[in-house]
């Protein structure tokens, strides 16, 4: 028999617990740093060197991190449900937790590309992004194309290429896990209204969050200790 569609859309709660910080709590990324300098279209137009600091460091800082037990809970699952992880996190703790699924909606710490490919003109197309591990890139460092590279991130006021596909994902699940993230980031923030009616929604995350129209199930924990009682709950169905 078919194994059931289980969707988990994470955040940057789900990897808190490996020492990477989150972004809108208190002391977060964007307590310290202003995410139209570091993380936006603009930004990047204004000073590239900033920019391609800002996730030079975030690359060396994830080198030093390791995923964390509900990471590998998520990946667990994966023997009795057919497990598509849906992230909005840059960093590769899922994949390295053996998580076979995951789509990045917010691209990939690890990975490059022209700043001129990867955009509408061209569809959209990774034909020239690649892995670049935890190295640095410089101003100067330059892709096949002869273009400066940069992060194969979605910058602040650039479109969500990968949203489509989630949201078809999204709609084929029969179970929905959230994990971690505030829902305060759009298109992302939309997606668990795409399931069908019916469709159960847990939420793992330990602030109060808003559990919207659909009645989500809030398990009031950080993501380790959430995944015990969601694998829990599961057994117990
Ligand atoms: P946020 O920083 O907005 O939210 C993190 C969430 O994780 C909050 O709801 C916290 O309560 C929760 N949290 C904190 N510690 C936790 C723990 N140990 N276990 C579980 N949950 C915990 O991060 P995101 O929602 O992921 O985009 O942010 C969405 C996007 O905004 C990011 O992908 C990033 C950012 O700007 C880009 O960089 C494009």
């Amino acid at each position: 028999m078919d194994k059931k569609k289980l969707v988990v859309l994470t955040g940057a709660g789900v990897s808190a617990e490996s020492g990477l910080g989150t972004y809108r709590d208190n002391g977060g990324l964007w307590d310290r740093y202003d995410p139209m300098e570091v993380a936006s279209d603009r930004g990047w137009r204004r000073n590239p060197g900033l920019v391609l600091d800002f996730y030079n460091m975030q690359r060396e800082k994830l080198q030093t991190c390791a995923p964390n037990a509900a990471h590998k809970a998520i990946a667990s699952l994966e023997s009795d449900w057919d497990v598509q992880v849906i992230t909005q996190n840059v960093d590769n703790l899922h994949e390295r937790a053996g998580s076979s699924k995951v789509l990045h909606l917010h691209g990939e710490v690890t990975k490059v590309r022209p700043e001129n490919c990867c955009n509408e003109a061209d569809g959209f197309s990774e034909k020239f992004v690649r892995d670049v591990g935890y190295g640095r890139v410089s101003l100067g460092d330059l892709a096949e194309n002869g273009a400066q590279l940069r992060p194969h991130i979605v910058f602040f006021g650039e479109a969500v290429p990968k949203m489509q596909e989630a949201v078809q994902m999204v709609s084929q699940a029969d179970l929905m896990l959230i994990v971690g993230t505030s829902l305060s980031v759009y298109p992302a923030a939309s997606l668990y209204g795409f399931t069908q009616p019916g469709t159960p929604i847990y939420i793992i995350d330990p602030a109060d969050v808003n559990t919207g129209s659909r009645g989500m199930h809030h398990i009031k924990k950080t993501a380790v200790e959430g995944m015990k009682d969601f694998i829990e709950i599961l057994k117990s169905k």
